[in-house]
């Protein structure tokens, strides 16, 4: 084991949904010595890092990953977790970008760990690189078909991160979470997500937008677990040069789970309203994590509904009303933006 407790530690996308929990993990359970995020707040907000507001152990470089500040933040580091990319529903809107960031600047990033000698690099890849399940569950030897431009360019992240590996023997673990939710989830604009967008219509009184029959799986495991989960594979040596399938191993349609979201929110009575299937939208998926518990022994604490209740609660305490967050989901989200939004 390598103890992340002293480290210094570099985190992309740290001001993001996961990242942000990751650095919240990093600092009050493993006592790293000094974390630098390094984010351009494009989804992520200053705001999930504000509970280390004044700590001395936390620097966040506010800047793109394809810049060159961003690469200098890597010299001295002992142990880099790259999260930082743009989503699925923004490679539907914004192909060439979506892969610049999230295949090439994650090969820069690479090449420059490599030049300053990083101890280890965590990729975060994704469940998205398989495409919908050929076979359930599944495990790292499932084929990789994604079926959008985000799930290629991650499928081409992390083999860029297993050819650093095996090429220049970095220290590298590849690492493909399935879906996580919990507090800091985005339900606005392009990063919107299927549960934080459910919620909020409910506590509106408006009912579930289902894209599709709502018969497609997910395999949601709560942020917390997804944040200590990826501190522990950190740590496990034996994890280097791997590449692990990460999830809950609990498979829950999108219907059930709005459902379950409307009986929470104490409106049985909201129906999901079904619209027409999202381009590229996977049908199944549910991870096998057995090589992620043999390597490490982990395995997730939270049950979903206890989750997602909490997520419930946390979206009745937001300083936003739930109108106010309504205003800021986008319904088809995988679209361009209108061309005022293009220009402001
Ligand atoms: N949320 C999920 O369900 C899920 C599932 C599987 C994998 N992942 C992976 O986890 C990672 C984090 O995802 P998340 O859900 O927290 O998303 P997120 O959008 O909240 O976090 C990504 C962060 O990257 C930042 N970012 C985007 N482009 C950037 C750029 N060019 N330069 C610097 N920073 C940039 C954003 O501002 C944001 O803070 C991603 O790599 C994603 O592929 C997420």
């Amino acid at each position: 084991m390598t103890p992340l407790a002293g480290a210094r530690v570099v985190v992309t996308g740290g001001a993001g949904f996961i990242g942000s929990h990751l650095v919240d993990e990093l600092v009050a359970r493993r006592d790293v010595e000094h974390v630098t995020v390094v984010d351009s707040l494009v989804n992520g907000s200053r705001e999930n890092l504000v509970r280390w507001c004044g700590d001395r152990r936390i620097g966040l470089i506010e800047a793109d990953i394809r810049s060159d500040d961003a690469l200098r933040a890597l010299e001295g580091a002992d142990v880099v977790f790259h999260l930082a990319c743009l989503g699925v529903r923004h490679s539907l809107h914004d192909p060439f970008t979506n892969h610049d960031v999230n295949a090439t600047a994650t090969l820069r990033l690479l090449e420059r760990a490599r030049a300053v000698e990083v101890g280890r690099f965590v990729h975060v890849s994704s469940s998205e690189v398989f495409g919908t399940a050929q076979r359930a569950p599944m495990d790292e030897q499932h084929p990789t078909w994604p079926e959008t431009v985000y799930g290629a360019a991650k499928l081409a992240g992390e083999a860029y991160a297993r050819a650093a590996y095996r090429t220049h023997g970095l220290p590298v673990i590849v690492v493909r979470p399935f879906n996580t939710y919990g507090p800091r989830s985005h339900f606005e604009g392009d990063s919107g997500e299927v549960l934080p967008r459910t919620i909020v219509r409910n506590l509106c009184g408006l009912p579930a937008l289902i894209y599709g029959d709502g018969r497609q799986t997910r395999d949601f495991m709560h942020v917390s677990d997804t944040a200590r989960g990826l501190a522990t594979l950190a740590e496990c040596d034996a994890a280097i040069g791997r590449t692990v399938n990460f999830g809950s191993g609990q498979e829950v349609t999108i219907e059930a789970l709005a459902r379950t979201v409307a009986w929470l929110v104490g409106r049985p009575d909201l129906d999901p309203v079904h619209l027409e299937a999202r381009p590229g939208d996977v049908r199944r998926l549910l991870v096998d994590a057995t090589l992620m518990r043999r390597l490490t022994g982990f395995v997730p604490a939270m049950p979903l509904h206890e989750g997602v209740a909490e997520l419930v609660e946390w979206f009745r305490t937001r300083p936003l009303t739930p109108a106010q967050m309504l205003q800021r989901i986008e319904d088809r989200n995988w679209q361009s933006p209108a061309p005022e939004e293009v220009t402001a």
